[in-house]
């Protein structure tokens, strides 16, 4: 009989994908980041986008800041690409390691995606220069049309435009965020890891669009890409469970205000103080603890050419009860599977001296 494991050991995991956003969201959410991950890339969609290297060495600061003091996060800033980016600017960005990468948001596809892009032909010169100095894209990928389904975006983007951009540039480096779709994980699964990679939300791993809609509808479970159907989660799941070196965290937590999602609708799911046991309660059924590790610490890292953490977590078997909320003076947020127990729980600084002694 095999031995169920209780106990789990691991580099410490990086995000590829958070937003924090700014002011007292940013002082009150950081914590729940970098209570589990060593580094994190952090999203420059904010209202006012961080479009440049003084904006983002600006907003670099003021996430160093809001860090608990004896913290050691790294938040990793990547450029929010527009028509006008410059291109010596992010040059320099990336040369001076100001800048991981720049983000592709598509016009309007998503949270303060307005200055984004139109036309992917407006920004040939921006990719050009990106291949060349190796300077990884990373993608919301989803074309946003009024006559496509919103289920369809993501395979339409692929299709009239992946293709295009990868066969126009086979070597820049692209990730593919937060992938919602068998056809998603079947067209990066081809491809050379070191081109091409995709990250994974662990609510798109753990949810698909009936639990949009159960129990009356689920405004706290609204996030872009959408939720699709069930056959898409199970290859999602396949897909981190086969162990290729083409996917990676990024959990995409993106805190809204619970009046805001009422009022008008905003996509975001606020997952970061779960997400990681959410990642290991899916790897755990799907009986592929063994990838648990190169999922959640290595391939992001060899991906975008930097160290693997030294530093190690540890996970017990042991229930955790995830919070209600979290208030930011009159507002409040509601996390990811509010209120529920999981079965994994991060283990406790007097549970690991214990185990020193
Ligand atoms: O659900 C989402 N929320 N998807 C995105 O692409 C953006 C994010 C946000 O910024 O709220
Ligand atoms: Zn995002």
């Amino acid at each position: 009989m095999l031995k169920k494991i209780k106990k789990i050991t691991i580099i410490k995991p990086d995000d590829w994908h958070v937003h924090l956003r700014d002011k007292e969201t940013l002082k009150k959410v950081i914590q729940y980041t970098e209570k589990y991950y060593k580094r994190a890339i952090i999203m420059p969609n904010l209202e006012n986008p961080v479009t440049n290297c003084t904006k983002s060495i600006a907003y670099q600061k003021r996430i160093l800041n809001a860090r608990k003091l004896d913290s050691n996060f790294e938040p990793l800033m990547v450029c929010y690409l527009t028509k006008n980016t410059s291109l010596k600017d992010l040059q320099i960005g990336f040369s001076k390691k100001i800048f991981i990468g720049a983000k592709l948001y598509p016009y309007g596809a998503t949270t303060n995606s307005l200055e984004g892009i139109k036309n992917i032909n407006e920004i040939y010169h921006i990719l050009e220069l990106m291949e060349k100095i190796k300077m990884p894209l990373l993608i919301h990928g989803e074309k946003i049309d009024n006559n496509i389904d919103i289920y369809d975006r993501e395979k339409k983007f692929i299709d009239d435009t992946l293709i295009l951009i990868r066969k126009k540039f086979p070597e820049l480096k692209i990730t593919l965020e937060h992938i919602t779709t068998k056809e998603a994980v079947s067209y990066v699964e081809e491809h050379n890891s070191l081109y091409l990679s995709a990250t994974i939300t662990p609510h798109h791993l753990m949810c698909n669009r009936n639990d949009m809609f159960i129990k009356g509808i689920q405004p706290n479970l609204y996030c872009l890409p959408v939720l699709k159907r069930n056959i898409h989660q199970i290859a999602l799941k396949k897909a981190i469970s086969n162990g290729k070196k083409n996917f990676f965290l990024g959990s995409d937590t993106a805190p809204h205000f619970y009046q805001k999602k009422i009022s008008n609708g905003c996509a975001g799911i606020f997952n970061a103080p779960v997400s990681l046991l959410c990642y290991i309660t899916i790897f755990e059924e799907m009986n592929a603890l063994k990838n648990f590790q190169s999922f959640c610490s290595e391939n992001g890292p060899n991906f975008y050419n930097i160290p693997i953490n030294q530093e190690t977590i540890t996970l017990v078997k042991k229930p955790y009860k995830n919070l209600n909320q979290i208030n930011i003076g009159n507002n409040k947020i509601i996390p990811f599977l509010a209120g529920k127990t999981l079965n994994w729980s991060l283990e406790t600084n007097e549970e690991s001296f214990k185990k020193e002694k």
